[in-house]
């Protein structure tokens, strides 16, 4: 296979609030296929940021009285460790406020001036005039004008899933005063989003999208594409549009730009890579973007079409996960289950929720659910109970009664074959991120790989002099199938592959790998890898998560 170049997109989060447990799917989904891609020796890079500008942020600086510079700049690096702790390795994690993004921005709405893809025109929008701000539609509330609903936020109804603006609710109140907003006129700057209507249906049929995907886009353009409104009025926390003073430019159009940012800022760091080989329209490397099912539109639509009027490339993927629930139900504070990663990585091991979370992702952009019983069963019966059990197994003996030593010789040829071709299959599905597939395969190995051991019964033979080396050879064979084991987990799993590399003095394991043996190679003295889960452990984070925002 050709050595691929591969640039890796998760959605910047907003530099304003916590990593929950509902983030981290996309995290680690991506993480995963990012960490399969390098195991196989492509050059990819996962790239990531912080989404650093709008309104909500602004407004929480200055709940905090602090400068939003400072508040983006703090929650940055809370959000840096947070994905440490859960091996979540990105390549580049930087900011969209920075210089690189709004050069580029500058540069890409210029050019979008230049195509006229932009225009201007006046509209009313909801003003709390004792803040004098303009309310976003997050910051009105009141009563659904359809069904009556109360306390209803200003774009669309909990209750009856109507959608509206802000002046069509009835008593709208502002969340910032609590005073009924005026209307106010105000000129705005829109991205003709329509004049890229046949490029977009012509770039959606050409496979670079879901299923599920294209239908939602088929609805979209049978209502017909509407200009996007870009800019807001200032005070606004963002990058003011040139030759229009007190004109920022809408945070949702400098997001995505802030992976080229992030991008270019890696780049800078780097002799080796270059920028435009990844972002020129004849670029022939791959660009993937990994997404929550909510900002579907933004990426599907807006962002090729800006691609596409600014002369770069478009996305060789968009690739839309759906959201987390827990325990059947949307995380909430009253019910206890709104968990932030750092609540979670307090109590228990990031590993556990890497391994659950792939046992349930597909490449649909289905919902998934982390049931917390389920969890803690399905982590002590598979890892601990079945793969890591393997290696505890074995390595006792190798360890005691043959001075840390595998086999020269292995038998049971035709189950190594079996483990070894299986990696072909393992591939597949991480490539096509059916990752609950592999881990159903890999189980099914380990399942293999244990009763073998229970048949062999190397304690045993052990007893009996004239036996011993079988036994060691039957050892030797189980160490054999859990490195594979190991091998093929590594991609979720990182931090117990590196253990496990270091237990059996290896090198660090790579795909290419799952077609060796080791034979008459020395090993580490045996370390327990894995604990189980204690109930308590999860009532505790539990108890913890209701101080969780
Ligand atoms: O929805 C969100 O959380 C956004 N902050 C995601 C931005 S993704 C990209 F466009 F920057
Ligand atoms: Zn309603």
């Amino acid at each position: 296979m050709s050595k691929r170049n591969i640039l890796v997109t998760a959605g910047l989060p907003y530099a304003n609030g916590s990593i929950h447990l509902g983030h981290l799917v996309e995290y680690i989904q991506t993480d995963i296929w990012v960490r399969f891609q390098k195991m196989n020796g492509h050059q990819c890079f996962y790239i990531c940021g912080s989404d650093s500008h709008g309104t909500p942020i602004m407004l929480k600086a200055q709940t905090k009285n602090i400068p939003a510079e400072k508040l983006v700049t703090e929650i940055r690096k809370e959000h840096i460790q947070d994905f440490k702790n859960f091996y979540v390795a990105f390549d580049n994690y930087y900011t969209t406020h920075s210089d690189e993004n709004r050069v580029l921005t500058e540069s890409i709405y210029k050019k979008l001036v230049a195509t006229h893809d932009i225009t201007t025109k006046e509209i009313e929008q909801a003003y709390d005039a004792e803040k004098n701000i303009f309310l976003p539609d997050r910051f009105v509330k009141g009563e659904c004008p359809k069904c009556g609903a109360k306390d209803q936020y200003g774009d669309n109804c909990e209750v009856c899933g109507t959608t509206y603006t802000p002046t069509d609710l009835k008593n709208p109140k502002s969340v910032l005063s609590g005073t009924t907003p005026i209307t106010k006129k105000s000129l705005h700057y829109f991205f003709q989003l329509p004049h890229y209507t046949n490029k977009l249906r012509a770039w959606m049929s050409e496979g670079h999208l879901q299923e599920q995907t294209i239908r939602k886009l088929d609805e979209w353009f049978e209502q017909g594409l509407q200009a996007w409104d870009i800019s807001r009025d200032a005070p606004y926390f963002g990058f003011e549009i040139p030759d229009a003073p007190g004109k920022y430019f809408y945070v949702w159009l400098e997001a995505p730009i802030g992976y080229m940012a992030s991008f270019k800022n890696f780049c800078d760091q780097r002799d080796d890579i270059n920028f435009d080989d990844y972002w020129s329209k004849n670029a022939k490397t791959e660009l993937y973007h990994f997404i929550g099912k909510d900002i579907m539109y933004f990426h599907s639509l807006f962002w090729p079409a800006v691609l596409m009027g600014a002369n770069f490339r478009t996305p060789t993927a968009i690739y839309v996960h759906g959201f987390l629930t827990v325990n059947g139900y949307k995380m909430s504070k009253s019910r206890g289950t709104f968990i932030n990663a750092s609540t979670y990585s307090k109590h228990l091991n990031p590993e556990y929720l890497r391994y659950y979370f792939a046992a349930k992702l597909s490449s649909h952009i289905e919902d998934i659910d982390l049931n917390l019983e389920d969890f803690r069963l399905r982590i002590n019966s598979d890892l601990v109970g079945k793969v890591v059990n393997i290696a505890s197994r074995c390595a006792k003996f190798i360890n005691t009664q043959f001075n840390n030593k595998l086999s020269k010789h292995l038998p049971e040829q035709d189950l190594l074959n079996t483990f070894m071709t299986a990696g072909d299959e393992i591939a597949k599905y991480y490539e096509s991120r059916e990752y609950s597939q592999a881990v159903r395969k890999i189980m099914s190995l380990a399942d293999m790989a244990n009763q073998y051991i229970d048949e062999k019964k190397p304690w045993a033979l052990i007893k009996e002099d004239t036996h011993a080396a079988r036994a060691q050879e039957i050892c030797s064979v189980g160490l054999n199938l859990f490195r594979l084991l190991m091998l093929y987990l590594k991609p979720i799993l990182p931090e117990l592959a590196k253990q496990t590399e270091c237990f059996l003095k290896i090198a660090p394991l790579t795909w290419a790998d799952h077609q060796t043996v080791l034979t008459n190679h020395d090993i580490e003295i045996f370390q327990p890898l894995m604990q189980r889960i204690d109930p308590a452990d999860i009532e505790k984070m539990l108890e913890d998560a209701k101080a969780d925002e």
